[in-house]
């Protein structure tokens, strides 16, 4: 069954507020989406499956599960380079696919840079990462291009939304599940999302002019 999850742990809400804050500099704010980054990895992962192994402890031979499904994280340039490391270090055999694409600033529409998804033998669960999610349009044909892959289990994990990006995402693939950290109150009239955080690639990157 597909889900719409929203962190409400004490420690994501204490780590965004740091992660929000306009004085935040790129050192810790990196420090801060890479800690809610492995509070959503621990949400979005609840599920997988496991294949039972035996191994030995220093003391005897005992059966012990390990993950048995084939993952693919799929960060979205750039700000989505941000979640990469920390999901990596809980998923080590993660493959990652790197999608390109950035927000037109007249339209809000993603703009398509680099996209090099195989054409066949697609991972068993595909994990979409961007710490925003405001329309929802870079998203959208994020996980359209896992699909057309041939991935069947899409997740997103996003670390603020707007309601209106949910919604338009949810409305085309209701079949995929979205983590958030936060869903904040709406989308201004430049499609910036508020209260929010600003741009998080400027601020993972420290390119803010
Ligand atoms: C931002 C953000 C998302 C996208 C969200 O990227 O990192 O990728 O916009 O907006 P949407 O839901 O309306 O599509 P941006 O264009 O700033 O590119 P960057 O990550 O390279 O900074």
């Amino acid at each position: 069954m597909p889900k719409i999850v929203e962190l409400h742990h004490p420690l994501a809400k204490h780590h965004l507020a740091i992660l929000r804050d306009h004085t935040t500099e790129s050192v810790l704010f990196r420090n801060q989406i890479r800690l809610l980054s492995m509070l959503l990895a621990v949400r979005a992962t609840e599920d997988l499956s496991l294949a039972t192994t035996e191994i030995q402890t220093p003391l005897t031979r005992m059966r012990a599960e390990k993950i048995a499904q084939r993952i693919a994280i799929i960060p979205i340039l750039r700000a989505g380079l941000g979640l990469v490391e920390p999901i990596l270090e809980l998923i080590p055999s993660a493959e990652v696919w790197h999608l390109g694409m950035y927000r037109d600033e007249e339209t809000a529409k993603p703009i398509e840079y680099y996209c090099k998804l195989p054409k066949d033998n697609p991972a068993q669960v595909g994990f979409v990462l961007d710490p925003m999610l405001a329309t929802g349009g870079s998203i959208r044909v994020a996980v359209a291009a896992l699909k057309r892959w041939g991935v069947h289990d899409v997740r997103v994990l996003s670390v603020i939304a707007a309601p209106e990006g949910i919604h338009a995402l949810h409305e085309e693939h209701p079949d995929v599940s979205i983590y958030v950290g936060a869903v904040d109150q709406e989308l201004n009239d430049q499609k910036f999302i508020v209260p929010g955080l600003g741009d998080a690639g400027d601020r993972i990157f420290n390119t803010k002019r």
